[in-house]
């Protein structure tokens, strides 16, 4: 990323990571990602917000070479992530009288991950400031967006909010500023469920506290900046709503000889034709990124296994634990699925999903090829999952 001047004083000086295809070992990466770090410069201190992934450190001290920084005062640390904070041991080393700002619980955080001396932070308080001379920082904590340890930085003077990685996306782009609405809107949502989606209560919270804030733009860590906040900010407060659902179903699946794609395919065209919109995975070709977007307005998730050793296959017993650990709003969920000559399918599937809280309804379980009163059994469960979107979904 070449170094870009986003407001006086205020550089964007992180790195375009254009190839990586996976974050965490766990979430796929189609657009590649970004590390944002920014650097402000007051009249009589300098700042670095955030660093780099440690493998783009190299870029990072290029571009603050390019603006020819000789003292840096301060590094803030939103977060202990290493994407973010990862390259703040070379940034000591380069500029060593620098202090690290950040609060207690992250202070620990980064001496455990990195090593960092405890002397080299000094540790700041929720809504504490410091003045870098005709700019301030103003730092509020927001936990759990992504770690419990997570604060925001607050620049009055230019009303900017860099806000780490809520309202990120994973999304490596030639443009700093969010201009392609489609593009940025499904990468942050994408982002959304991935990272913030078990956090809802917490966003709710963070959201409200931003409130008396006069906020003209969001400097994310990851993605796009935006310029035109209220269209990050209107999506997160629709997507954090527990009320938001809407009249759609997703359903996961494997299915090895037929009987569970059948059953899948009956279930699909019978909620279709009561009007809920379906959305069905084949697990052994889906994206799990696109998956855990789309389980965001869900109001049902169905889940559907041939068995495998006695129990659920693998990679529907893996799903549906995922699904479960970013616990989306889904207010229904069902099992369906078909065996040779026993399975304990449906009780590990149920307990793998007792997390969601949702009504499980009635499973569909089927010995060998569904017959007709399987398939009007499903019929029936697209029933009941119709009828049951009437009183809880918003359209
Ligand atoms: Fe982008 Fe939670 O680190």
């Amino acid at each position: 990323m070449a170094v870009r001047e986003i407001k006086k004083d205020i550089y964007a000086v992180g790195a375009l990571d254009w190839e990586r295809r996976l974050f965490d070992e766990l979430i796929p990466l189609p657009d590649g990602t970004s590390y944002n770090a920014y650097l402000v410069k007051g009249s009589e201190k300098t700042v670095l917000l955030d660093t780099v992934d440690p493998t783009k450190g190299q870029e990072l001290r290029d571009h603050l070479r390019a603006l020819n920084v000789d003292k840096i005062d301060y590094i803030v640390a939103h977060h202990g992530e290493q994407d973010h904070s990862g390259t703040i041991p070379e940034i000591l080393e380069l500029y060593p009288e620098a202090m690290v700002l950040t609060n207690e619980k992250c202070s620990v955080i980064l001496q455990d991950l990195l090593h960092i001396p405890a002397a080299k932070f000094r540790v700041v308080q929720d809504e504490e400031t410091i003045s870098l001379g005709g700019k301030t920082l103003k730092f509020i904590f927001t936990p759990w967006v992504h770690w419990p340890e997570t604060i925001v930085t607050y620049l009055p003077e230019d009303k900017i909010l860099f806000s780490c990685d809520f309202f990120s996306s994973h999304l490596a782009a030639g443009e700093l500023f969010a201009r392609n609405q489609s593009n940025t809107y499904s990468a942050a949502k994408r982002f959304f469920s991935e990272i913030m989606m078990p956090f809802r209560a917490a966003i709710r919270n963070n959201l409200k506290r931003l409130e008396n804030l006069e906020i003209e733009m969001i400097a994310p860590s990851h993605g796009p900046v935006y310029d035109n906040p209220a269209i990050i900010l209107d999506a997160y407060r629709e997507w954090s709503d527990e009320a938001g659902v809407k009249n759609e179903a997703v359903i996961i699946y494997v299915s090895m000889h037929g009987s569970t794609e059948k059953m899948v395919r009956v279930l699909t065209e019978a909620l279709i034709k009561r009007g809920v919109s379906v959305k069905p995975f084949r697990l052994t070709v889906t994206d799990t990124g696109e998956l855990a977007a789309a389980l965001v307005d869900a109001a049902t998730l169905v889940v559907a296994s041939p068995a495998v050793l006695g129990g659920p296959h693998p990679q529907v017993a893996y799903a549906a634990m995922l699904a479960a650990a970013l616990r989306p709003r889904v207010k229904f969920a069902a099992i369906i699925g078909s065996y040779g000559w026993g399975s304990k399918m449906v009780e590990q599937l149920g307990g793998l999903l007792g997390a969601l809280k949702a009504e499980l309804l009635e499973p569909v379980v089927v010995k060998g090829y569904p017959r007709e009163e399987h398939l009007a059994a499903l019929d029936e469960l697209a029933a009941q999952i119709a009828q049951r979107h009437k009183s809880f979904v918003t359209q």
